[in-house]
């Protein structure tokens, strides 16, 4: 499945990213640059990292050795969000301002 129409990035390619031995991505900026891409639009960005979470379990944060050993602000940050972002209802869609 397409998660990134920008960059024409799979799930697939998103799960293998995170999950490489060496070079693993962990940051949805790094997803992008282990694939060869930037963002752009920046609208999967959610996604991916929601994918990343899925991929990595709820420790995802944990295999970061910085966030492992320190109180990191990115962990934070990350558990903050995970919180406090509600999803769109399913079929819900974004209008745009007149
Ligand atoms: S959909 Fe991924 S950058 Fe636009």
């Amino acid at each position: 499945m397409i998660v990134c129409s920008c960059n024409c990035l799979t799930e697939a390619q998103v799960r293998e990213s995170c999950t490489r031995t060496e070079g693993a991505a962990r940051s949805t900026f790094e997803v992008y640059k282990c694939l060869g891409c930037s963002p752009k639009c920046g609208t999967c960005a959610r996604t991916i990292r929601k994918i990343m979470n899925e991929t990595l379990g709820a420790g995802a944060c944990n295999a970061c050795p910085i966030a492992a050993n320190s109180a990191c602000g990115a962990a934070k940050i990350a558990g903050a969000l995970s919180t406090a972002i509600e999803p769109l209802p399913a079929g819900a869609g974004l209008v745009a301002a007149e």
